[in-house]
C-alpha cells in the first residue's frame, strides 16, 4: 500500500486523542498533515497488567516516528463497545493500518467488515477473533494459549502426580483467548487427573487488585486449598500479596502457577514464590513492524504466526535468562 500522503483534519486527530489514556497515549498531533508517514491505528485492549503495558510499549518502540510511522494508540480499558468505537475512528480517518488486540473472541464481524469495505489492512495481535470470515484481517500474530495451560499442567502432573491437589483458579477477562485457553487446558488437566479438585473459580480480570480482593475473601471464608492457577501474573502477585498479609509463605503453603512471564515474576520463581511460569511473550511490535514492511512492499504475509514461548521454574531459570528479560 502507498505511504499515506493524505489530509488528516485536526478535528478528528482531537477526537481520537480525546479517547486516549495518559499512560498509552501518543502525543497530540501539531501538524496538519502527515505525508510520508505509515498512519496506523492501534486498538488495544487496556493497561490491565505489565504484560499490557510492556506490549504497548513495543508497538511504540516499533512503530515510532523514526521508523516512518504516526501511532495513534486508543486505550479500550477492557471494554469491546470501546475498541468498536475506537475502530470506526481509524476508518475515519482514513488510517492505513489498523491494529487490534482484541478484548474478546466474538462481535468483530459488523465493525472489521467495515474497515474491509475502506480497503484498511487489519493486523490481529496477542488473542483471537472468532468469526467464519478469515478475510476480515489481513494476518494475526500472537500466542497458543492452551498450549500454555497444557505446558503449565503437564508441570503439574509431574509435581504432584496422582496426590490430592485442591486448586483455585483466579481467570483472565471472561471471553479473552487467553481466558479460554487457559481455562480449557486446566479443565483438561482436571479430567485427566481424578485426585484433582476445582475448590474455587472466579474472574480477577487480569488485574493484580482483583487477585489479591478474590484470594482475601476466600482466606476470610476460611477455604483451604493447595495450589492457585492464576492466569497471568498481575493475579499471581495480587494472590501472594493476600497469602502473605494471611500469615501465609507462597510457595510453602500454597504452590502458585502463573502465566506472562515477567521479569519481577521470574524473580518469584527464583526466591520459590512462584512454583512455575509459563511465558506469554508481548514483544510484537517488531513483529508487526515487519508484516506493514510486507505488506507495503506487496508481499504476501503469513495469515496466522504463533510465537515460540517457553516455561520457568526453580530448576531451570538461570539469573541470565532473567536479566536478559525484555519485560
Ligand atoms: O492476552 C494476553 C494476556 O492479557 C496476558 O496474559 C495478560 O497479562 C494480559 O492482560
Amino acid at each position: 500500500m502507498k505511504k499515506s500522503t493524505k489530509k488528516i483534519s485536526l478535528l478528528l486527530l482531537a477526537l481520537c486523542t480525546l479517547c486516549l489514556t495518559a499512560c498509552t497515549a501518543s502525543p497530540a498531533p501539531t501538524d496538519e498533515t502527515y505525508d510520508d508517514f505509515i498512519l496506523v491505528g492501534f486498538s488495544q485492549v487496556g493497561a490491565e497488567s505489565d504484560w499490557r503495558n510492556a506490549n504497548t510499549k513495543s508497538m511504540q518502540a516499533a512503530l515510532s516516528e523514526e521508523n516512518g510511522y504516526r501511532l495513534i494508540i486508543d486505550d479500550a480499558q477492557q471494554k469491546q463497545e470501546r475498541q468498536i468505537t475506537a475502530i470506526r475512528n481509524f476508518i475515519h480517518q482514513g488510517v492505513d493500518y489498523i491494529i487490534l488486540a482484541p478484548t474478546t473472541e466474538k462481535g468483530w464481524d459488523t465493525v472489521l467488515l467495515e474497515a474491509k469495505a475502506a480497503g484498511i489492512p487489519v493486523i490481529i495481535v496477542d488473542r483471537m477473533i472468532e468469526s467464519e470470515d478469515d478475510t476480515l484481517f489481513t494476518s494475526w500474530i500472537g500466542s497458543d494459549f492452551r498450549k500454555e495451560a497444557n505446558t503449565a499442567v503437564r508441570w503439574m502432573e509431574q509435581h504432584f502426580g496422582s496426590k490430592p491437589l485442591r486448586i483455585v483458579h483466579l481467570q483472565g477477562n471472561i471471553g479473552s483467548s487467553a481466558q479460554i485457553g487457559r481455562t480449557e487446558g486446566l479443565d483438561a488437566g482436571l479430567q485427566n487427573n481424578p485426585s484433582w479438585q476445582l475448590v474455587y473459580r472466579d474472574t480477577g480480570d487480569f488485574t493484580q487488585a482483583k487477585g489479591q480482593e478474590l484470594v482475601e475473601a476466600l482466606l476470610a471464608d476460611g477455604l483451604e486449598f493447595d495450589l492457585i492457577f492464576a492466569e497471568n501474573d498481575n493475579m499471581a502477585y495480587g494472590a501472594i500479596d493476600a497469602l502473605k498479609n494471611a500469615g501465609l509463605t507462597p510457595g510453602r503453603d500454597v504452590t502458585i502457577i502463573s502465566f506472562d512471564a515477567n521479569r519481577a515474576a521470574l524473580e518469584m520463581v527464583i526466591t520459590g514464590e512462584i512454583a512455575y511460569d509459563v511465558e506469554c511473550n508481548p514483544l510484537h511490535g517488531p513483529r508487526v513492524q515487519k508484516i506493514i514492511e510486507k505488506l507495503e512492499k506487496g508481499e504476501a504475509t503469513p495469515k496466522l504466526t504463533f510465537v515460540e514461548e517457553s516455561a520457568f521454574d526453580a530448576d531451570t531459570i538461570t539469573r541470565e535468562m532473567m536479566d536478559s528479560r525484555g519485560y
